[in-house]
């Protein structure tokens, strides 16, 4: 008979204790520790695998440097994201709120896989399998190769990769499914742990591409221990407003290539469809001609993305005023704020500031800090920004307007998309010829800016 045994586990970072502690000591956050029964199961032979590999070391000049090899999928947003497509062997976990889209995503996926030829197994924990298949109908993803499997015990999805021998393997979800010789709850911090080191080992050796999809808790994190993305080799969240249509993917850690790409999709009647040209539907809704709204174009990744930014100061109620931001650090709005005050002189120590990044977008580039200045003076001073105007620079202490990258790029996108006007660092004019066709006033100072802005 096997030993049971309770311990508590901290559901942030996996630290175990014997007895319940308030405060973990592994990571210190509060009221982490859960209660989870375990067997102890001889784990006499697990990671043998890993240990058995007759592997030397290489030295670093004889490693072959060859590209990874990827398997680029049908949707070119989500490629963007992975850093050029799916690498074979690695393992790729998906967060999000329940109802954004996860699933759907990943059956289009794997859909898309199987029609370049593929074998792909889809393993649902969480629906039925013929939900799964009415999904499917209304994606119209059916392909022979697609296999697909209603299933949370390990011991079963171990004997259906051996059979189905896929290529790329979808987990829905990774707080379903549960290792038998573990005893503890599907979704406990012992049971998800053992299974994502299960998935990495079978990834690793096989080198089969694995996705797993992951709950997200009350605060946005992936459910479980943090440990979990240290382990796996990507991980990607997926987002949106339940009330808006578009969803972004987003990398957080990629082994295989950078996290600040985004890729943007919308959610329709037949499933995501791919937004290709983000700045028109960031600027959709924009309202012309009026007062602090302004456009600026910011870099994701190695895209630029105009989008509009809106502000609202309002004279305040409270003793001290509130400074509000949406999709845009908290920090830097006060710092612009008190830049505007010290150097252009405006009393907003009276007034409300409320900032919004239109679209649900998060703008973390200090290229976007003179467009927030712009829209905030246009609301202070009702005074309307020019419709065709595109704003971007980053503001130093002094009120100088500082140098940003890829400013060529900024300018082409605004021009491709019918702006007039770039208001825009004059420092970042050096070296490279603006387009013609579109005015370029290059600022020194936030002055210059607003001068120019709403003059
Ligand atoms: P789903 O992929 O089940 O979300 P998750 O796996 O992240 O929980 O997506 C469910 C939502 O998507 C649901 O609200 C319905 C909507 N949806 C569409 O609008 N169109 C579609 O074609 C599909 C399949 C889903
Ligand atoms: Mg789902």
């Amino acid at each position: 008979m096997a030993k049971l045994k309770t311990k508590f586990a901290c559901t942030d970072c996996g630290t175990e204790s014997p007895k319940w502690l308030g405060k973990c000591p592994g990571c210190g956050a509060w009221n982490t520790m859960v209660e989870e029964k375990e067997t102890v199961v001889k784990t006499q032979g697990q990671g043998s695998s890993l240990i058995q590999t007759k592997e030397k070391p290489l030295s670093i000049i004889h490693i072959d440097s060859g590209q990874e090899p990827r398997i680029e999928t049908a949707l070119q947003e989500l490629n963007r994201v992975l850093g050029g497509g799916v690498v074979p062997g690695s393992l790729i976990l998906v967060g999000g709120d329940p109802g954004i889209g996860k699933s759907t995503l990943l059956l289009q996926t794997s859909h898309a896989l199987a029609v370049k030829g593929l074998t792909v197994l889809y393993i649902s924990g969480e629906e039925s399998v013929k939900q799964t298949r009415l999904r499917a109908d209304r994606l119209g993803a059916l392909t022979d190769t697609l296999y697909v499997l209603c299933e949370t015990n390990m011991e079963q999805i171990n004997e259906a990769i051996e059979s189905v021998q896929p290529d790329f393997l979808v987990i829905d979800s990774i707080q379903t499914v549960y290792e038998p010789s573990v005893s503890s709850a599907p979704g406990s911090v012992s049971q998800v742990r053992e299974c994502t080191a299960h998935f990495m080992r079978v990834a690793k050796v096989r080198g089969i591409a694995t996705v797993l999809v992951g709950h997200v808790t009350k605060e946005g994190a992936i459910a479980g221990p943090r440990l979990l993305e240290h382990m796996v080799d990507c991980v990607l969240y997926f987002e949106g407003e339940r009330h808006h249509s578009y969803r972004l993917l987003r990398a957080v850690k990629n082994r295989f290539g950078s996290t600040n790409e985004i890729g943007i999709f919308e959610m329709g009647e037949a499933g995501l469809r791919e937004v290709s040209n983000p700045s028109e539907l960031f600027l959709s809704e924009r309202p012309l001609g009026v007062s602090g709204s302004t456009v600026v174009a910011s870099m994701e990744g190695t895209r630029p993305v105009l989008v509009e930014l809106q502000a609202l100061v309002a004279t305040t109620n409270f003793p001290s005023p509130r400074r509000m931001s949406t999709g845009i650090d908290h920090n830097r709005l006060s710092l612009i704020i008190a830049v505007l005050e010290k150097r252009m002189g405006m009393f907003l120590q009276t007034q409300d500031a409320y900032l919004n990044v239109a679209g649900g977008v998060k703008l973390d580039e200090p290229a976007v800090d003179l467009a927030v200045a712009v829209c905030i003076a246009s609301s202070f001073r009702d005074a309307p920004t020019r419709p065709f105007d595109v704003v971007f620079g980053e503001i130093g202490l002094t009120g100088e307007v500082r140098a940003v990258s890829r400013a060529e790029q900024r300018v082409k996108e605004a021009q491709k998309l019918g702006f007039k006007r770039i208001i825009m660092p004059e420092k970042s004019l050096k070296g490279w010829s603006p387009p013609t066709g579109i005015e370029i006033i290059g600022v020194e100072t936030v002055a210059q800016a607003l001068a120019a802005a709403l003059g």
